[in-house]
Order: C-alpha cells, then sequence, then structure tokens
C-alpha cells in the first residue's frame, strides 16, 4: 500500500480546510480505507476536532500533529506513507508559512476550499501560484477548487461559479453548502454521517468524496 497524499490549502483563513479535511477523512474511513489526518496547522483544529469525539464515538481516521515539522513536513509524511491508504494534510492558512509548499511537494492532490466572496476569491490567486510552482517539482500533482458555505439561492453563488470557471484550477461539480451542521460535527467530533444519516450534507460529501475517488483512481470501497 502507498498512500494517496490530500493536501487541503488555502491562505485565507476560515475558507473551510479543516472542514474538508475532516468530512472526507471520516467518510473514506467508512470506505473501508486507512486514512490519516496530518494536523500541519499550529492552531490545532483538527486535534481538537477528534479529541471533541465522545469515547463511545471516537473519531474513525488516526489524527496526528505535524506543524512543528515546518518545511520538513512533506519528510515526516513521507514515513507513513506505506502505512496508510490516505494521508490528507490540514494546513494552515498563514501565506507566509512553509507548511502549505511542503505538503503540496508531496502530495498527489491540492484541495482549496474557497468561500463564495471576492475577498476569497482575490485571495486564491497567491494560492494558485504557489500551487502552479509546486507542480514544476511535482509532477503528480492535480488540483481542484471546491466552493464551501455555498447558498444555493443566491447570485454571489453563482456568480462566484462563473468566476471560478475561470480560475485555472477545475471546480469541484459538487459544492458544498452553509448548514449548521458541519459546525455540529466538529462540535462532537464526527461526520455529517454521525447526525442523520440520509441528510443532504451526507449526500454532498459523500458526491465530493466520488469525485476526489475519479481524480486519485482509487475504487468506491476499498474491499470490492
Ligand atoms: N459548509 C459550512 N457550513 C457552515 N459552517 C461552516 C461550513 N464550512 C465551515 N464552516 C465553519 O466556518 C468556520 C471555518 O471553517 P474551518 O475551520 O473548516 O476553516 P479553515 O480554513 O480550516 O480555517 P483556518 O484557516 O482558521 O484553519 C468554522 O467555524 C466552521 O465550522
Ligand atoms: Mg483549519
Amino acid at each position: 500500500m502507498t498512500a494517496k497524499i490530500i493536501a487541503v490549502v488555502n491562505q485565507k483563513g476560515g475558507a473551510g480546510k479543516t472542514t474538508t479535511t475532516m468530512q472526507l477523512a471520516g467518510t473514506i474511513t467508512r470506505r473501508g480505507y486507512k486514512v490519516m489526518v496530518v494536523d500541519a496547522d499550529p492552531q490545532g483544529s483538527a486535534t481538537r476536532w477528534a479529541a471533541s469525539a465522545e469515547d463511545s464515538t471516537p473519531f474513525p481516521a488516526s489524527v496526528i500533529g505535524l506543524s512543528a515539522a515546518n518545511e520538513k513536513v512533506h519528510r515526516e509524511v513521507k514515513k507513513f506513507i506505506e502505512d496508510y491508504d490516505v494521508i490528507i494534510i490540514d494546513c494552515p492558512p498563514a501565506a507566509d508559512s512553509p507548511v502549505p509548499q511542503s505538503a503540496l511537494i508531496v502530495a498527489d492532490l491540492a484541495l482549496v476550499p474557497i468561500l463564495p466572496s471576492p475577498l476569497d476569491m482575490w485571495a486564491a490567486v497567491g494560492i494558485k501560484q504557489v500551487i502552479e510552482h509546486c507542480s514544476t517539482i511535482n509532477d503528480a500533482l492535480q488540483a481542484r477548487l471546491i466552493l464551501n458555505q455555498a447558498q444555493a439561492k443566491t447570485t454571489l453563488s453563482h456568480e462566484s461559479i462563473e468566476v471560478l470557471s475561470e480560475f485555472g484550477i477545475p471546480l469541484t461539480k459538487t459544492q458544498i453548502a452553509q448548514r449548521q451542521i458541519y459546525r455540529q460535527s466538529a462540535a462532537f467530533g464526527v461526520t455529517v454521517h454521525d447526525l442523520g444519516k440520509a441528510s443532504a450534507a451526507v449526500k454532498e460529501i459523500e458526491a465530493l468524496v466520488d469525485e476526489v475517488f475519479a481524480v486519485l483512481n482509487l475504487k468506491r470501497n476499498k474491499k470490492q
């Protein structure tokens, strides 16, 4: 087994990196894969998320903190590559941090959650340049933008999709809507699946994982 590595990046704070990381990690684990989250952010949000879980429902994936590794994150992550099927690196927002660059050197896929607001879209140009730079070193690197906190009926979300489709990084078909359940799942240290099996949030996260799996060439369920 050689892990597929996903780096969740955006220099803008609060875009949904940790939310995306944790929902994906829990969902991919449910599909029979062995998943590790690397919390590469000194804020430790992914670690706190997992720590918020009840003993009876521990967070499904392993979470380790590697933020202090700084520009050596890629080297440390590589040590786990034979032990997991998927490794997801939750990166810090800071533009001047060496962590996103380091993560993108080993990643197969960069996921960039982005909010449907002009300020967030302007700021995304910075991470696009970092991804492009890392692509010159890492041939395997692919990238996808994910519209997060989308509000289906607002013109802003609609306009965002038009602007982002010309951004130079493909946009996933699946959008993550703005929903309270995403905040609740952080508070309870779970994924949206644990808060109601047939919710719209479960459907969109499962659809997002399907898209990610198509990019990474992974089967829907490991044991099939
Ligand atoms: N789709 C959503 N619907 C509702 N709330 C959301 C959604 N996505 C994220 N949030 C909330 O928005 C806030 C920021 O999300 P999150 O922590 O995932 O972003 P981040 O990019 O990891 O932030 P940071 O840059 O600080 O690491 C959190 O309070 C989170 O619960
Ligand atoms: Mg975060």
